[in-house]
């Protein structure tokens, strides 16, 4: 069942099924006079299109929120990625941001509408992901990818640089699941990943373990 993509349907889901206090904010309209520090105007002003400062702004606007839950500084542009603290993700018009005080990292990532291409599974897909995958009807897979995608971004952004590995060692031990866990192939990193469907896409949110 789907869930409706706002602050309180997001915070109620995610608050619901983590056992880590999370942060998290929603944005779909930046405040126009929302203080921004020299960095993030440089930023900003040096996006390639006014649609990728849009989104950049809207983004500012919910990791600005998160951080003032954390109690961390307001600028943005003093972030480095990956984070383990934080995380955004923006898709057509909406901007997702989480934390997570004392975090050993932390991924969020919001696919709308856009859907892979089925040629890139087997890029991205491995062992039971693969093969649950595969089984499906066709009528489901495009959305069960789009699904695995959030996935892969959502433990990307939560795993420490350098990446070790491509999104093929990414083993999901319950791919039919909308919560469990995923591990990285020839590493220790482990992650608790929660997913929710939303009308025209979905959400994904990776914990460190
Ligand atoms: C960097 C990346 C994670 C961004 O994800 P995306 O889906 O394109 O865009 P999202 O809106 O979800 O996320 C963008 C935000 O993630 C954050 N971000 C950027 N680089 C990041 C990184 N390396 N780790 C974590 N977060 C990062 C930023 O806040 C960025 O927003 P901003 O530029 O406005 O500050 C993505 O482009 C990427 O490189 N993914 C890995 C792809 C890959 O390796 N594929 C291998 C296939 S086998």
């Amino acid at each position: 069942m789907s869930i409706e993509l706002s602050q309180s349907a997001l915070q109620a889901h995610f608050g619901a099924v983590c056992t880590a206090p999370i942060f998290l904010a929603h944005c779909d309209r930046a405040e126009p006079d929302m203080p921004l520090s020299d960095g993030e105007s440089l930023a900003g002003e040096g996006m390639a299109s006014e649609k990728r400062r849009a989104e950049y702004l809207l983004g500012r606007c919910a990791l600005k929120a998160v951080l003032a839950g954390l109690g961390r500084d307001a600028d943005t542009a003093a972030i480095r990625w990956p984070s383990p603290f934080c995380s955004l993700s923006h898709s057509h018009g909406h901007a997702v941001a989480v934390g997570l005080a004392g975090g050993q990292g932390i991924g969020i990532d919001l696919q709308l509408q856009k859907k892979p291409p089925f040629a890139v599974a087997e890029r991205i897909l491995t062992g039971a992901t693969a093969a649950y995958w595969d089984g499906l009807p066709d009528a489901d897979k495009a959305a069960a990818l789009q699904r695995f995608w959030t996935v892969n971004e959502a433990v990307y952004k939560a795993c420490p640089a350098p990446q070790p590995a491509y999104f093929r060692h990414y083993r999901m031990h319950a791919p039919a699941a909308m919560d469990g866990e995923v591990s990285i192939d020839g590493t220790d990193y482990r992650f608790r990943v929660h997913t929710a469907m939303l009308t025209d896409g979905f959400v994904s949110l990776a914990l460190r373990l």
